[in-house]
């Protein structure tokens, strides 16, 4: 193709605002006709059954909804399952042979298990957990990279009715205690180490250090990723000494009600301490096996592969339970995309024939950035669908997305979610709907999300608003953790009326003619780094903690690469002085209390910080100077001054 023919095609990308599905795609879609939405809508909440047949019940449930209990909500009660069965017993007898994962390691190393394999070294781990003493209802935390070891400790936990609780590895050592206090938590699945950009990087200090802030005791199992015949300790027990003392073992899976907790997963919110997000396992397992099935258009002979980590809800959802329910072959890589070169990905996607690839925008800011010629390096016809996770994703990044990797043939769903939401629930079905570029879509089929004002009445077309959702689905939490309280008012008190229930998810959204909700971000005290949740409130007390620092702010400023990054404001004590050194002790804080993605972009010295007259630091005009955005009213600060001092520090002026 000519340099010419290449700009003239680039520029009508440019300008297009609706891409349909390809016919081709459509053609072998797994959902393609549009009355689905209709039918959803007309056999509300029955509709939700097509979700709980992709899923086998050992007892089927008596109803599909019963809300006596509002907002605690049940899901197809009276049913009972086990997940581990699910994803792996039935699949035995048509698909054993086949393969659950391909896993590839940062240097190259390769393990792929069969849906046997997998089936029995869930079995053989599962029997060790109770060995250890772990019984029903027990949870078990997994703190763990990309390994294949983590999926099989879930589903070995599934498989004996203990719920996981996976802490992501990048999670500082008191991230790992505070959330191993909070679930009272007795049992860690840990490793030694895994690789990061070439360097095997020790992770079992990090989790001793963990396991020296937890207020119970606890029993530790180590895998051995690194195979360099590392020291255990004695208090540790070794995988794969574990494994091979049950060789061969069979464990029934246990009978879960589907009410039954899945797992908790610890998410950042309002207040410093995060919260333990409640799954339940008959409702998660049907709407990650339905979304899986309807919008990833997920096959059992596909090689999917969902780029994110398990430590995340996307990879609990995309990556382990939806896939290997669904019975097909999920792809795990350990490393980053840029080693050892930036064309990682696609060398992937080409030597596995991968059929999904689903990721999330900053990695596809990234990529734009390294330039086509990374993916120009390989084949990477065998994709068939795109799909994009975790924030709003501008409609350039969109349209590099669909067209230097998926050649304009693939289409592209960028699916809005979160951890408590359980699995997707804005998104266009890739077999019917037109895909409009930063644009969500449609609530997907029964799903009642709308875009509100501060009093709960649909804003018009094009005005900015709330997102709420108006009706429950399978997929959503239950509760936090041994916490309904702050589960009602985190989530529901906002809009709830006297006889109607109502979700906030803490999102601004706005609405097009056709029904499109653009997702514009948080509006809660949360920040989006790279599509990861990160507290401001965590941030600040991690900022505050260090020597010297009298008072902090944490905001979000927009990032080109992040979607936003973390600009903190400090307040030094008397004594104390402003400079590099202290910039790198806060950074080092904030780094040693919850992890490297939480790094500050920028340490912004202040000798007071922006309050109004009741005492509440204005984190919205903080947030304005981070983005050197038109400063709105000050009038109403009781220090106006200190503005003026804060906005020549960042600037620089
Ligand atoms: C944001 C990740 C815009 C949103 C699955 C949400 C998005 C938060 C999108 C949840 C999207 C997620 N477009 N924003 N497609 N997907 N978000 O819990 O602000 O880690 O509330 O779940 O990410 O993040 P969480």
């Amino acid at each position: 193709m000519s340099d010419s023919e290449e700009t003239g095609l680039e520029a009508r990308l440019a300008e297009q605002e609706a891409f349909e599905p390809p016919a081709e795609f459509v053609e072998q879609a797994n959902v393609s006709d549009p009355s689905i939405y209709e039918e959803f809508e007309n056999d509300w909440p029955g509709c939700w059954e097509r979700a709980a047949d992709l899923v086998d019940w050992e007892t089927d449930y008596d109803e599909v909804l019963v809300d006596d209990d509002e907002p605690f909500y049940e899901w197809f009660v009276g049913g009972e399952l086990n997940a581990s069965y699910n994803c792996l017993d039935r699949h035995l007898d048509s698909r054993g042979d086949e393969r659950a994962i391909r896993w590839e390691g940062e240097p190259g190393d390769t393990r792929e298990f069969t849906y046997a394999e997998l089936h029995r070294e869930v079995n053989e781990f599962a029997a060790a957990l109770r060995e250890l003493g772990v019984e029903e209802d027990d949870v078990v935390t997994m703190y763990m990279p990309m390994i294949p070891e983590l999926p099989i400790a879930m589903l070995a936990c599934a498989r004996i009715g203990a719920p996981h609780s996976v802490v992501f590895a990048g999670f500082s050592a008191d991230a790992l205690a505070t959330r191993m206090n909070a679930a009272d938590s007795q049992f860690l699945v840990t490793c030694d180490g895994y690789y990061r950009r070439g360097d095997a990087l020790d992770h079992l200090s990090k989790a001793d250090d963990g396991l020296a802030g937890v207020d119970h005791g606890t029993t530790t199992v180590v895998v051995d990723r690194l195979g360099d015949g590392h020291d255990l300790g004695d208090d540790h027990f070794d995988y794969d000494d574990l494994v091979a003392d049950h060789a061969g073992a069979e464990v029934d899976p246990v009978t879960r009600d589907a009410e039954d907790m899945l797992f908790l997963m610890y998410t950042s919110g309002t207040t410093g301490e995060p919260k333990g997000v409640k799954h339940s396992t008959g409702g998660y397992l049907s709407y990650v096996s339905w979304t899986s099935h309807a919008v990833l258009d997920v096959k059992p002979d596909d090689t999917y592969w969902c780029a994110a980590d398990i430590g995340w809800i996307t990879g609990h959802s995309y990556i382990v339970y939806g896939p290997l329910a669904l019975g097909t072959t999920t792809v795990m890589y350990e490393g980053t995309p840029d080693h050892p070169d930036n064309d990682r990905l696609w060398e992937l996607v080409d030597g596995y024939d991968v059929t999904q690839l689903y990721t999330a925008p900053t990695a596809i800011r990234a990529f734009m950035k390294w330039g086509e010629e990374y993916p120009d390096r390989h084949d990477l016809s065998s994709l068939r669908l795109l799909g994009t996770v975790g924030e709003p994703i501008n409609p350039k990044a969109w349209k590099w997305y669909y067209r230097h990797i998926g050649d304009e043939s693939c289409p592209v769903v960028d699916t809005w979610w979160q951890t408590e939401t359980g699995g997707m629930m804005i998104t266009t079905l890739p077999g019917i709907g037109t895909m409009k570029p930063g644009s969500a879509g449609p609530p997907l089929p029964g799903v009642d999300a709308r875009v509100v004002d501060a009093d709960g009445e649909e804003v018009a077309p094009g005005e900015a608003g709330y997102l709420t959702v108006d009706r429950p689905w399978p997929g959503m939490l239950r509760t936090l953790y041994k916490n309904d309280e702050r589960f009602i008012e985190e989530y529901w008190d906002a809009y709830s009326g006297s006889d109607e229930w109502v979700y906030f998810p803490e999102d601004g959204a706005k609405i097009d003619d056709d029904g499109y909700i653009t997702v514009l971000g948080r509006v809660d005290d949360v920040i989006n780094v790279s599509g990861h949740r990160l507290g401001t409130m965590e941030i600040e007390s991690a900022v505050v903690d260090v020597e010297g620092v009298a008072e902090a702010a944490a905001v979000g400023g927009d990032h080109k690469m992040k979607g936003e990054a973390v600009y903190t404001y400090v307040i030094l004590e008397d004594g104390y002085e402003e400079g590099e050194e202290m910039e790198a002790a806060i950074i080092g804080g904030v780094e040693e209390a919850i992890g490297p993605i939480a790094r500050p972009e920028e340490v912004v010295f202040t000798p007071e910080l922006p309050k109004t007259r009741s005492g509440k630091i204005m984190r919205r005009l903080l947030e304005d100077i981070a983005n050197d955005d038109e400063l709105g009213n000050t009038s109403t600060l009781r220090n106006p001054d200190v503005v003026d001092d804060i906005e020549a520090k960042v600037t620089g002026d």
